[in-house]
């Protein structure tokens, strides 16, 4: 028969050819369109980071104007949409509801899932951008039990979405521009980050010719896992739980047994072998927003650098090159900024539309596009004979 290449985990399969994002494992390097991460997380913001991602080129001032104001234009959701999310437990994760929200788009916004028109293609991929901001908050506010806040257009998208999390109408809200600059930051670290699991999943389940909502809600779930989107959630609450720096060699210890099942999460990446740079700006940030909010002394951040100094030194992480990656210090950050562990994964979900979209809109116009189906090494039973129930 055939002779397949065994690669689980697809280690060293290239799935796709892509001109969206590099990653440099070796150097500890991420570029969106060629654009060195540090130099976007710095100078830039992220919905301009969101129009090189979908058209490949950083926008002049007019095209930025005019892109700001159609995502703008879309940030509110169905209203039929508020009925749906109350059939939703309260107590359920926001990133269930989030999935099965993102899901109901296409019958929600069935005008735009002709994949075949461009035109629909667009309408929906700024669909995406707009209106996850306000499912996620939505599911936020669902989740605590207070009324949903709906967008408001005169905010920037990051200030939009602290907003519609943190106000309630019975007290005024004022978002800090420098924690809207933070969360901001925060979005464009998560933009892409070209083929892990959620993006494969979105292209695979795109290669089918499946609509875009259906194929992000598959990239949100994907996500949740605690090896990917939901490290963040898990690592936080790791630090939280080795509580003080005293504490930190037990829990190293635990890491390094294989007998444990026990990770250290917010740690190692597939593709890094290096500092995850997204770490390093993380890092700054988390000391800026602190400061900012008038935070000394936190003890979790004391907690993951000193995890961070007294790895990067053991024997075991140095022979694996196992580094703090994007989800280390991102937690401390959100946590302080007032979201609850729960949301740090729809915040990475909402942040990583636009590289499932932009994946998915390059999947669809590259000439070499079919659907996605790894073959497989059967390794079970041999051709065999039914036998009725009684004779078993
Ligand atoms: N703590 C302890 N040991 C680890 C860790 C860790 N966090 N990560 C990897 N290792 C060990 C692993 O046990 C293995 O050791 P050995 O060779 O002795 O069996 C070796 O390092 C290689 O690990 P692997 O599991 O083969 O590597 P992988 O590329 O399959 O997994 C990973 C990558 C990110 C899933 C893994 O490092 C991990 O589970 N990290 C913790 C979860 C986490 O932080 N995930 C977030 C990834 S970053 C972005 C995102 O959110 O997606």
């Amino acid at each position: 028969g055939d002779v397949f290449t065994y690669d689980p985990g697809f280690t060293s399969t290239a799935s796709c050819e892509s001109t969206i994002t590099f990653i440099d494992g070796d150097k500890g390097e991420l570029w969106y369109r060629g654009y060195p991460i540090e130099q976007l997380a710095d100078n830039s913001n992220y919905l301009e980071v969101c129009y090189l991602l979908l058209y490949g080129e950083l926008p002049n001032e007019s095209q930025l104007k005019d892109f700001v104001a159609r995502v703008t234009n879309h940030t509110m959701v169905h209203e039929q949409m508020h009925n749906f999310f109350r059939g939703f437990r309260r107590d359920a994760h926001p990133m269930a509801t989030m999935v099965g929200v993102v899901g109901a788009m296409s019958a929600f916004y069935h005008d735009s899932t002709d994949i075949g028109d461009p035109w629909q293609r667009e309408v929906a991929s700024i669909r995406l951008i707009a209106k996850l901001p306000t499912i996620a908050a939505m599911a936020y506010k669902y989740s605590i039990g207070q009324p949903f806040v709906y967008p408001n257009n005169e905010l920037d998208y990051a200030s939009n979405f602290l907003n519609m999390c943190f106000s309630v109408p019975a007290a005024k809200y004022t978002v800090d521009p420098a924690l809207a600059k933070a969360m901001d930051r925060i979005f464009t670290l998560h933009a892409d980050h070209e083929q892990n699991a959620s993006t494969s999943t979105v292209r695979l389940a795109g290669s089918s010719g499946a609509n875009p909502f259906a194929c992000i809600a598959a990239g949100i779930a994907c996500l949740w896992g605690p090896a990917h989107g939901g490290a963040n959630q898990a690592a936080l609450e790791m630090l939280q739980e080795i509580g003080t720096v005293d504490q930190i060699p037990e829990y190293i210890r635990r890491a390094k047994d294989k007998d444990d099942p026990f990770r250290l999460m917010g740690f190692g990446h597939r593709v890094y072998k290096n500092f995850d740079p997204r770490a390093k700006v993380m890092k700054e940030s988390a000391d800026e927003v602190l400061d900012l909010l008038g935070i000394e002394n936190n003890e979790t951040l004391k907690v993951a650098k000193e995890l961070e100094k007294i790895a990067l030194e053991d024997e075991y992480f140095v022979e694996r090159k196992l580094y703090p990656n994007v989800d280390f210090y991102s937690g401390i950050i959100l946590s302080a900024m007032g979201f609850p562990t729960s949301m740090f994964t729809p915040i990475f979900a909402l942040s990583r539309t636009v590289g499932w979209i932009s994946q998915w809109k390059e999947m669809l116009s590259d000439p070499q596009n079919k659907i996605g189906r790894p073959r497989q090494l059967y390794v079970g039973a041999d051709k065999r004979d039914y036998v009725p129930v009684a004779n078993r």
